[in-house]
């Protein structure tokens, strides 16, 4: 099956899909982006994905390329051409083409590209988990705005494939934990509770973690907002990671040692199970 991209105000052939030579993403990574999880024909959490990219837009003052709900239907429509019931889309806003120059140009139209992608049906069940490793948080300080500048986060997480893990954790310069590459890094504390760190300029706040918070509180859990060590987490009950993609996934081994009894937890299990129910809950799109 052909895939089908949508690339300012066109839906064209994925292979033929592109953007200028001189477009600010490309030279600058002047542009944001989002990623919503498709589940069953649904968009998981939507809104709030929507919201964030507001947000994005506004900290790095480009306009959105098209209103909100036309973009709603490109996704939809882009997710439809192509046959994903289950997967994702990305869409990218770039501040658009000009001539190099640092200074914003005075007169630009941003560029708006979505894609969606398939991938196997989700289950409630988290498998075995999955390994991460730690790295240095070598980023920007401004990592709370979702810009297409991921040269950090891809360089970790090459070398956690190198290492045969899933993912890295970052870690900043007083060894506490940030996040993961792409995604928000979560442990189970001896007492039960969950701890994961507060947002700020430091992590993106992941609208999985949010959504997971507010899970949490409904399966009368404590979740904690506070910074954690390595060690701290090598040493807890469980330890897990979020994200639109990942949903909730266990992890069971930190730079090579076994968190507990190394297998995913009742904890992750739950919040994974419940996570999936609560954002399904919605009027599916196909
Ligand atoms: N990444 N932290 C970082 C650095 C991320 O890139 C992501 C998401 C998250 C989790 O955010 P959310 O729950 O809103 O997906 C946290 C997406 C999935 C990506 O870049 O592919």
């Amino acid at each position: 099956m052909s895939r089908i991209a949508y690339v300012n105000g066109r839906y064209v052939p994925h292979r033929e899909a592109r953007v200028h030579v001189e477009d600010r993403g490309y030279q600058f990574a002047d542009a944001v982006y989002e990623v919503i999880g498709i589940v069953n024909g649904r968009f998981l959490d939507e809104e709030p994905h929507l919201d964030r990219l507001d947000s994005s837009l506004k900290e790095l003052r480009i306009a959105w390329p098209i209103g909100r709900p036309a973009l709603k239907l490109v996704l939809r429509e882009v997710a439809r051409r192509n046959h994903v019931s289950n997967g994702l889309v990305y869409f990218q806003v770039s501040r658009g083409v000009a001539r190099r120059d640092f200074g914003f140009p005075k007169r630009t139209r941003p560029s708006l590209v979505v894609t969606a992608r398939w991938t196997p049906p989700v289950s409630a069940d988290p498998g075995a988990g999955v390994a991460v490793i730690t790295v240095p948080d070598i980023r920007w300080k401004r990592v709370d705005i979702k810009t297409t500048g991921l040269l950090g986060g891809a360089l970790g997480k090459q070398k956690a494939r190198e290492q045969g893990a899933y993912e890295a954790w970052q870690v900043d310069d007083k060894g506490m934990v940030t996040e993961g590459t792409s995604s928000n890094a979560w442990i189970v504390t001896a007492a039960g509770e969950l701890v994961t760190r507060p947002t700020g300029n430091e992590i993106l706040a992941g609208i999985t973690r949010q959504t997971v918070k507010k899970v949490a509180a409904d399966l009368q859990l404590t979740v904690i907002e506070r910074p954690f060590t390595v060690a701290e987490a090598q040493a807890a009950r469980e330890a897990f990671m979020t994200s639109a993609t990942s949903y909730v996934t266990p992890i069971v081994r930190i730079d090579g040692r076994p968190v507990s009894d190394g297998k995913p937890g009742d904890v992750a299990r739950r919040l994974r199970a419940e996570y999936l129910r609560a954002v399904t809950a919605v009027e599916p799109f196909m």
